[in-house]
């Protein structure tokens, strides 16, 4: 076992942060970012969220068909969005589909929205249907870590309108868990502060997955050697993910 010394400020870091209007993302949070699809430049992710969506997208057979609209979004963009979406929409359009500045999963590089390749595609609200290509990416999302974040009836949850284009990378175990259990992300720390949960990936890998509040300036945990990872849970907590033989 080893020792490591977590600091409330990474609370605020890594895949598994909740941004949402009542969870802002930290100032001057700046991912590692990568071209999601080396078609399309101009649109970046984080680099892992980067790797697993072409190997979704592959997986899917979506190569050409599924296109990536919107990927990571400075503060600043995100605020050009949230004003020209109230200008030509109104108020109510833009709460229900445009999260506020420094509120959004874009600005963690951790969010793509999809569409079906189109002539005209909706920046917004793009066209992601449940068929072909798209459907099966659909089906496949949480294999390779992705959530469709934002379902009608989470809505009260999230406070966002229903956005099946929106995907939100969280890592296999944690997709499969949510999807497992119906949770949304506004629930998963919850869930796990009730007490470590485990899941079996596909290829047969164990997980276990838990939570450790961070009360105070910071906190110690004890990790086995081998395969683990910490994510801030950006609501006073970390998040830890062991894989591997199970004690
Ligand atoms: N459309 C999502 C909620 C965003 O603006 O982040
Ligand atoms: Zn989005």
């Amino acid at each position: 076992m080893r020792t490591l010394v977590l600091h409330r400020e990474e609370t605020a870091q890594g895949p598994l942060i909740l941004v949402n209007a009542a969870h802002p993302l930290a100032p001057g949070y700046l991912p590692e970012l990568t071209a999601a699809d080396c078609r399309f430049p101009g649109i970046q992710l984080e680099r892992q969220a980067a790797h697993l969506l072409t190997a979704c997208v592959q997986a899917a057979g979506g190569q050409g068909a599924i296109v990536p609209v919107s990927g990571w979004r400075s503060r600043e963009e995100q605020q050009a969005i949230w004003d020209g979406t109230w200008k030509a929409e109104g108020e109510a359009f833009t709460r229900r589909y445009v999260a506020p500045p420094g509120c959004s999963e874009h600005e963690t590089g951790l969010a793509i929205d999809l569409a079906e390749r189109a002539e005209h595609i909706d920046f917004i609200r793009p066209d992601f249907p449940d068929r072909g290509p798209c459907g099966v990416f659909r089906r496949l999302a949480a294999r390779y870590g992705f959530l469709q974040r934002y379902r009608s009836e989470q809505e009260a949850l999230t406070g966002i309108g229903a956005e099946p284009w929106h995907f939100r990378y969280v890592g296999a175990p944690h997709a499969q868990l949510m999807e497992e259990h119906g949770l949304c992300l506004e629930e998963y720390a919850a869930f796990l502060a009730e007490g470590p949960k485990l899941c079996t990936l596909p290829n047969g890998r164990n997980v276990r997955v838990s939570r450790l509040p961070c009360p105070g300036e910071r906190v110690e945990v004890q990790v086995p050697e081998g395969c683990c990872q910490i994510s801030g849970d950006n609501q006073g907590g970390f998040i830890l993910t062991l894989w591997g033989d199970l004690p």
